[in-house]
């Protein structure tokens, strides 16, 4: 596992919120639920739609494009529960939100 990459200001993501952030050529999406942070790839097992686009509903974030559901904390789908997308370790570091992947 690489070393952690800062990927914004913690300020950037409120609470309730995602983003897509880019780590070393790789898509991966940053939530915010109420304080604490998950990072799963960006990249929907479905069709490739944009998570850290997506809505998110306490820990539950709904794919943008086809509404396929997926639990940040674990990268579950909640949707197909034969699929899953990877977690990635994320931390607060200083003002920062770093991400290991
Ligand atoms: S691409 Fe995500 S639900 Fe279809």
């Amino acid at each position: 596992m690489a070393d952690y990459i800062r990927v914004a200001g913690a300020d950037e993501i409120p609470a309730g919120q995602g983003r897509t952030v880019e780590v070393q050529g790789k898509s991966i999406a940053v939530f915010n639920v109420d304080g604490n942070l998950h990072a799963i790839d960006d990249t929907c097992v479905h069709r490739g739609g944009p998570l850290g686009q997506g809505a998110l509903d306490g820990n539950i974030v709904s794919c943008p494009w086809h509404s396929w559901r997926f639990d940040v904390g674990t990268g579950a789908c909640l949707t197909n529960p034969r699929v899953q997308v990877e977690c990635y370790p994320v931390k607060i570091e200083g003002s920062d939100i770093w991400v290991s992947c």
